[in-house]
């Protein structure tokens, strides 16, 4: 892969320098601080691969910017069970809830999306009380409402519309769901819009549309037989049902795919950013760098990489290969302490070495994508589950670029390798 030395041995290329074709580009800086104080910003929207941080982070960033003094809600999506509680949010009430933070010149609020509470919403907003009671109790509809694979991102684009419209914050930090690949959250509500208006479900539902036998004439003896088989597939009862469903919907508000499209279009209204969430992980930058692709394309604005759970080291005087070289030789001077002296060395070898791993994959990405600030978040010791772990991790994110024990700047692990 890489042909780059590591930095930990980097003394042993200086001597036998190899050509380098490309200087390693370096990386930009990512002010987070300047972004959510800026008033033109009203939507930060934190994507990522699945686990690497972005509730966390969003949780934080929201702090952060409610002690600039803006007015901030934070929509959070399955946050972990202590954060959670810590935040106040161990209910699902789908309502934004005030927290209090102690010296904060604005007001952080925060909520869990509930995604089966937020499309039964839609449901009523927009059907008369008799058809929503019968959708709502509708089998179908109750299975796509809590499990659906998409759901989740469609009602928290939903969600985020809603809040949008209400005018009540001047910022809006939202957290994406779960997913495996960062890119489910721009996709899925297209995938599920194109699901529910799509042709399979109408050919499906074409019978029970244009009723009964005068409808199945309609589509053709082919398509009876396949409409047979899915039947056995699936269920009748549940044909049935998704028939129903879909018909109420068309009245409802003329499909899903046109309400999709119009969340969607927020995401590209200026004053919206997107920070790309990742571990210093080779999966989860690659999925950084899908999203960082599409994002492009699609024509939406990426704030920059926030690079979370890195390890640098606590002193970079001693390089990995010196470390380790040192810890040989205490060990042949023998003596009292050497064993723990040895010890102390390797685990500063294994620390240099690992970071310099991290360094390299993080090298990786700038390289490809050298226009993309970043911005790296030190794993804290424990879980970050209160306000206490977010308030550490806002420091990390927004504080000066150089304020780190050993002063390389945070938007990386160690220092530059040519300086
Ligand atoms: N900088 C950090 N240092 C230590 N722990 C962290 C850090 N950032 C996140 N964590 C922990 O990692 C775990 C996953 O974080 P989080 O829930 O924010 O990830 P996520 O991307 O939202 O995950 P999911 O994709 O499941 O929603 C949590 O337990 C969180 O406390
Ligand atoms: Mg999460």
């Amino acid at each position: 892969m890489s042909t780059a030395p590591d930095e930990a041995t980097t003394a042993e290329h200086h001597r036998h320098p190899r050509p380098a074709p490309h200087p390693m580009p370096e990386a930009l800086p990512l002010d987070l601080s300047e972004l959510i104080a800026d008033r033109q910003t009203r939507i930060v929207v934190c994507c990522g691969a699945g686990g690497v941080g972005k509730t966390t982070t969003s949780a934080a960033l929201a702090l952060a910017a409610a002690e600039a003094g803006r007015t901030v809600v934070v929509l959070t999506i399955d946050p972990a069970r202590r954060l959670a509680q810590s935040l106040g949010l161990a209910e699902l009430d789908n309502e934004p809830r005030r927290i209090d933070v102690p010296g904060a010149k604005g007001e952080l609020h925060a909520m869990m999306l509930d995604m089966k509470r937020t499309f039964d919403d839609v449901v009523c907003a927009h059907a008369p009380p008799e058809r929503a009671e019968q959708i709502l109790a509708n089998p179908f509809y109750q299975a796509l409402s809590s499990s659906f694979a998409g759901t989740q991102e469609y009602m928290a684009m939903e969600k985020l519309g809603q809040l949008r419209a209400s005018e009540q914050w001047d910022l809006i930090v939202v957290d994406t769901p779960p997913s495996r690949s960062a890119l489910d959250f721009l996709d899925a509500p297209n995938r599920m819009s194109r699901f529910l208006d799509g042709t399979m479900i109408r050919l499906l539902t074409a019978p029970a549309r244009a009723g009964g036998r005068a409808g199945m004439r309609l589509v053709g003896a082919g398509f009876l037989v396949f409409s047979r088989i899915i039947s056995k597939i699936l269920g009748g009862q549940l044909l049935r049902d998704i028939s129903s469903f879909v018909s109420a919907l068309d009245t409802m508000f003329g499909g899903f795919r046109e309400r999709a499209t119009a969340t969607y279009e927020l995401l590209r209204r200026p004053g919206t950013w997107f920070v790309v969430v990742a571990t210093p992980e080779s999966d989860a930058l690659r999925e950084a760098s899908y999203f960082v692709d599409r994002l492009s394309t699609e024509g939406m604005p990426l704030a920059g990489l926030v690079l979370n759970r890195t390890h640098p080291p606590a002193s970079i005087a001693l390089s990995a290969t010196r470390a380790a070289g040192a810890a040989e030789e205490v060990l042949e001077a023998g003596g009292e302490g050497a064993e723990l002296a040895a010890g102390a060395l390797r685990l500063h070898a294994e620390r240099m070495s690992a970071a310099a791993r991290e360094q390299r994959l993080a090298d990786r990405f700038t390289s490809a994508h050298p226009e993309v600030p970043v911005r790296t978040v030190p794993a804290a010791a424990g879980d970050v589950h209160d306000l206490e772990g977010l308030r550490v991790m806002a420091d990390a994110l927004t504080g000066p670029d150089a304020d780190t024990p050993t002063g390389v700047p945070r938007t990386r692990i160690l220092p530059a390798r040519h300086r």
